[in-house]
């Protein structure tokens, strides 16, 4: 609880253990096996964080932190607690909080979403599990899209954009470096693996602003933004993913907060291990990276989980405020990992790190937080408060109200699906398709007219050659019958000459000479003519 400005988690004996708000942006870590404490550890926290101002986000896995929207109910065993720790002296109350529930898959909470262009290639590449080359290419598909000014919203988009660079990949690697075919349509297949698992879901509009987590509710106390992981959880790589989503945009969207009074809002991660295992190298420093410079953002993140070693030491040796629930120590890969456990901390002579951690009763840690130099406190054996609000899942019915009377749930209930990538690719591969046939048209009808030019020019031809000799038959025709003319003619004239000629020889023979002599001259007379 939120006491005398410090946030107050536990107790050792009449000390009270709290963690200095100005130090919560140092990071944390929640750690035991299970059933010993850390989800109850992490709703204690949480609770004082709210009752302090602050804004809380966290995931819950299981569903058992849903209850934080009512009180907590009495009971015999709390009032022993309340007792033991002399909360009614400090004012403890069952409380209710103000709760904000979201959820990936838009059941359990309100959507929350994002865009496939604000999850970027590398956690795209991770939440898909592509190799190298695929990635490598997933990076240069966002370039050609950013490039080509095309939007990537949704899962539609990512596909509609890989299908179009597959189609015109020799042209594409011309420009961006070589893209095998096989390698596009991998992470096509990739993308449907996506959407099945409920990436149809998340990716897309309204993207959530995370600036509407940064809220308060009544008496002003910090929201807490539950997401419901209960489905999520069963994709651990999606889960891991989403919650790296949510670090990385927390330290994008917030500018630098300095040295706050307290911080600006607190991350809790369960589930924490999921995020490191298989992580490629690159993935580890960016997470090392966000870890080391999100805390200057005012954020502080915690990380929960069974055991301290799920967690690379880099980022471990970040993590200032500590609770270390009871661990198992049966093998000796398991003394080994408790042994870690115990040197991390700053030791307290009163007792043995070490085997205490494997004594610790349900409810118990070992908690060392930082003090006001940032130096981290010496540990001690200490139990965890009891939460204020109710221990447990809620009833759908009030989940469901909670969600619907919510501010939120109108601005983020429904999607939109506004013109992006695919969209506009469907119009431009349509336009190329009439492009296209329109082209082949052209070109059909160019034949064909060439065709009928030809057969024109052919018939033109073909007329012109009938023509002439039309013409030169006439011509002959012509000639014939001026001959046949002339040859009457001939004939008449000299049939008179000779008439004349023969009449004045005499006798028959006179009458043939003279008819041959008429008919050549007649000939001479008409060849002379036809010269003129
Ligand atoms: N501080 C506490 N005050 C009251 N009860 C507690 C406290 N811590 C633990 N308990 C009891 O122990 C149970 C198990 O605790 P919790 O669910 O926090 O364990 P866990 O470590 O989160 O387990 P898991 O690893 O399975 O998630 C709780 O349901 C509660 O009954
Ligand atoms: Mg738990």
């Amino acid at each position: 609880m939120y006491y005398n400005k410090e946030i107050w988690v536990a107790s050792a004996g009449d000390k009270k253990i709290s963690i200095l708000p100005k130090m919560a942006n140092r990071h944390g870590l929640i750690a035991g096996a299970t059933g010993t404490g850390k989800t109850i550890t992490l709703k204690v926290m949480a609770e004082s964080f709210s009752d302090c101002g602050v804004p809380v986000f966290l995931a819950d896995v299981k569903g058992d932190l849903a209850g934080m929207c009512k009180p907590g109910v009495d009971s015999e065993d709390m009032q022993k607690r309340i007792e033991k720790f002399g909360l009614a002296e400090a004012g403890f109350e069952y409380e209710e909080y103000p709760t904000c529930y979201w959820d990936i898959y838009g059941k359990a909470g309100i959507p929350l979403r994002t865009t496939i262009t604000e999850m970027g290639p590398t956690l795209l590449a991770r939440l898909m599990d592509l190799n190298g080359t695929q990635s490598d290419i997933l990076q240069v598909v966002f370039k050609i899209a950013d490039d080509d000014g095309l939007l990537l919203l949704d899962t539609k988009d990512l596909k509609a954009m890989l299908q179009y660079v597959y189609e015109n990949s020799k042209e594409y690697s011309a420009v961006y470096g070589n893209m095998a075919k096989q390698s596009i349509a991998a992470i096509i297949r990739a993308v449907v693996a996506l959407e099945e698992a409920g990436g149809d879901q998340f990716f897309g509009e309204p993207a959530l602003n995370i600036r509407d987590w940064f809220s308060t509710g009544a008496g002003g106390k910090g929201t807490i933004n539950i997401l419901d992981c209960q489905s999520l959880i069963n994709s651990p790589m999606m889960y891991s993913t989403f919650m790296l989503w949510m670090m990385s945009e927390l330290f994008e969207t917030l500018p630098e907060a300095g040295d706050a009074e307290k911080p600006r809002m607190i991350f809790f991660f369960d589930e924490a291990h999921l995020l490191f295992e298989d992580a490629p190298k690159a993935l580890l420093q960016k997470i090392e990276q966000v870890v080391k410079l999100i805390r200057s953002k005012g954020v502080g993140i915690y990380f929960i989980t069974q055991n301290p070693s799920d967690i690379p030491n880099d980022v471990l040796a970040q993590l200032g405020n500590k609770v270390q629930h009871a661990l198992h120590a049966y093998t000796p890969a398991e003394r080994k990992k408790v042994k870690a456990a115990a040197e991390s901390f700053r030791e307290n002579p009163e007792f043995d790190t070490m085997e205490t951690i494997t004594s610790l009763g349900i409810g118990e840690a070992l908690v060392s937080f930082l003090d006001e130099e940032g130096r981290p406190g010496v540990v001690e054996i200490s139990k965890i408060l009891p939460p204020k609000s109710l221990m447990g899942p809620i009833d759908e019915a009030t989940r469901a109200r909670m969600i619907e009377e919510n501010m939120l749930y109108i601005r983020y209930n429904d999607n939109v699906d506004r013109d992006s990538a695919y969209e506009l690719l469907t119009k431009r591969v349509a336009q190329e398709e009439e492009a296209l046939q329109e082209a082949k048209e052209e070109a059909l009808k160019a034949k064909e007219e060439e065709k009928q030019r030809k057969l024109e020019e052919k018939e033109a031809e073909r007329k012109r050659k009938q023509e002439e000799k039309e013409a030169e038959r006439e011509a002959k025709k012509k000639k014939t019958a001026v001959k046949r003319v002339a040859k009457t003619a001939t004939g008449t004239i000299g049939r008179e000459i000779g008439n004349t000629i023969g009449k004045s020889i005499g006798g028959t023979f006179g009458k043939k000479l003279g008819g041959n002599i008429g008919a050549a001259l007649g000939r001479g007379i008409l060849d002379t003519l036809f010269r003129f």
